[in-house]
């Protein structure tokens, strides 16, 4: 696909995902959208040897500032709902993709940025990120999943509140909060997500998938997590890297895993 919103970039075996439209601050229009679809669920799949995706925001001023309002003028009912139901498809993309996926976030993460940031795996935030969830201004509620993953990061007291006042919070609150995993200097955000992947690139890469799985498995209505886990354990003694892994402690070494 020929991208126009988002610029890839790769570097030592991670995928930099920018996106780029930074003079409507990074908003997700539709063809942004299709563009996130088209790379976490055919480009990305696609590359054998990927280690993981940093996903960031082009500019110092927003990760993504929501989605774009301009093409919601209008929107009838069926229209609005068609257009979240296409978000959450993406977005369970990204939640669901098997190698790490982590939010650079550099400025503001409102509304579908916040959706966006929080269907990451992993949050790293700058300083001055702002995040919030709006909606309730353009008299909207979050349709990219935030009224789902929001109480699944901070809890429902506070998701209750930052969802019907529409406050924005820094980066420091949203880390008191457990909405993002660190925050770190203006302009490391990317260097410390590229560093969180090489970490994980350490381990064993079917096990981290099978943590990614069995971990959503416990947010989706009516599974059994433990089963999942108990499955996914089995699977994971099924692997080549688990006796590589056993054998490296075994023997003192560091474990060579090979992905299989
Ligand atoms: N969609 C489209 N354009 C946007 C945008 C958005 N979500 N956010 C900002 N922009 C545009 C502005 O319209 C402006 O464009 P022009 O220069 O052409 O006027 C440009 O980006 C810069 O923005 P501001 O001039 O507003 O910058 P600011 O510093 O004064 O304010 C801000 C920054 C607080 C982020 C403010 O832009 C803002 O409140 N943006 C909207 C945030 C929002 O409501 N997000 C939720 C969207 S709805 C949603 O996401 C629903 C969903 O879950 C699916």
């Amino acid at each position: 696909m020929d991208y126009q919103n988002l610029q890839i970039q790769h570097q030592d075996g991670i995928a930099i995902v920018t996106i780029s439209r930074e003079k409507a601050l990074n908003a997700l229009n539709a063809q942004t959208i299709q563009e996130l679809r088209h790379f976490f669920g055919t480009d990305a799949p696609q590359q054998a040897e990927l280690l993981g995706v940093v996903l960031t925001g082009a500019g110092e001023k927003a990760f993504v500032a929501g989605a774009d309002i301009t093409e919601f003028k209008d929107l009838s009912a069926a229209e609005g709902a068609a257009l979240a139901q296409r978000g959450q498809e993406v977005f369970f993309l990204i939640e669901r993709f098997p190698k790490p996926v982590v939010a650079a976030v550099n400025g503001f993460a409102l509304g579908g940025g916040c959706e966006l940031a929080m269907a990451c795996h992993l949050r790293v935030a700058g300083e001055k990120a702002r995040f919030g969830q709006p909606e309730v201004n353009l008299g909207l509620i979050p349709g990219y999943g935030g009224t789902q993953r929001l109480i699944q990061y901070v809890g429902k007291t506070k998701a209750m509140e930052l969802l019907m006042t529409a406050d924005i919070i820094g980066a420091n609150e949203a880390h008191q909060l457990g909405l993002v995993n660190t925050v770190v200097p203006l302009g490391a955000e990317i260097e410390t997500a590229i560093g969180l992947i090489k970490k994980i690139a350490t381990k064993a890469p079917l096990a981290i998938a099978k943590i990614i799985e069995t971990v959503n498995t416990y947010f989706e209505p009516g599974s059994a997590g433990f089963v999942k886990e108990v499955d996914a354990f089995g699977e994971c003694c099924n692997t080549v890297d688990f006796r590589e892994g056993a054998a490296a402690f075994l023997e003192k070494r560091a474990p060579n895993f090979k992905g299989n």
